[in-house]
């Protein structure tokens, strides 16, 4: 029975929630693991602190699975970081994080968003494009690759439809 139990918990769907400066350890830790410079844990923990940064989670029973964090200025928003735990990935995971992470920015009056990815960061290019990401700009060598050699930084655009943006195209 609890073995019943504990197979349908791990195939349940992951909850997301807002991000806290309580799970700065976890999330260094999956940052770690996801690329090749991986963030220190007080480095974490000093942008879940900062008030221009938004955060959001990904939590399986306990484990946090995935994250992803935006700094915000003005009306605009960077993506900082997206990571799902390689055995988590591949099950719409971190589409559900962005959708509900693009809806809180919209939310607090975001309009455009950026990021940077990797040209040949295939799951990650193909996330943005079904989000509706544009690219803007490329960074050639932008990257240093595990090889030592340099690989193109490609600059995602998308604009959002805030709540303000949406009453300015109302028809009167
Ligand atoms: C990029 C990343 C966050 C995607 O997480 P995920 O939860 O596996 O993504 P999803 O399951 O939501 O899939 C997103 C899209 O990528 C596609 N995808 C997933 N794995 C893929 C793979 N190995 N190759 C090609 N496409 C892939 C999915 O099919 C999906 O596209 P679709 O909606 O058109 O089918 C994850 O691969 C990761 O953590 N990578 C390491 C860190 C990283 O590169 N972050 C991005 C930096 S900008």
């Amino acid at each position: 029975m609890i073995g019943l139990f504990s197979a349908l918990f791990k195939q349940g769907d992951p909850a997301l929630s807002e991000a806290t400066v309580r799970d700065a350890a976890a999330i260094a830790a999956l940052h770690g693991k996801s690329f090749q410079r991986g963030w220190s844990e007080d480095e974490v923990e000093g942008l879940l602190t900062e008030r221009n940064v938004v955060a959001h989670r990904a939590v399986a029973g306990r484990r946090l699975v995935g994250f992803i964090l935006s700094r915000v200025a003005a009306d605009e928003a960077e993506i900082l970081s997206v990571a799902v735990a390689r055995a988590s990935r591949g099950r719409g995971i971190a589409r559900r994080l962005l959708t509900l992470h693009l809806g809180r920015l919209a939310g607090i009056g975001i309009c455009t968003v950026f990021l940077e990815v990797g040209e040949h960061n295939a799951p990650a290019t193909r996330l943005y494009a079904r989000a509706g990401f544009r690219e803007v700009a490329r960074r050639v060598n932008y990257y240093n690759d595990a090889d030592g050699r340099g690989s193109t930084a490609l600059v995602l655009r998308r604009d959002l439809m805030t709540p303000n943006s949406a009453s300015q195209h109302t028809p009167q």
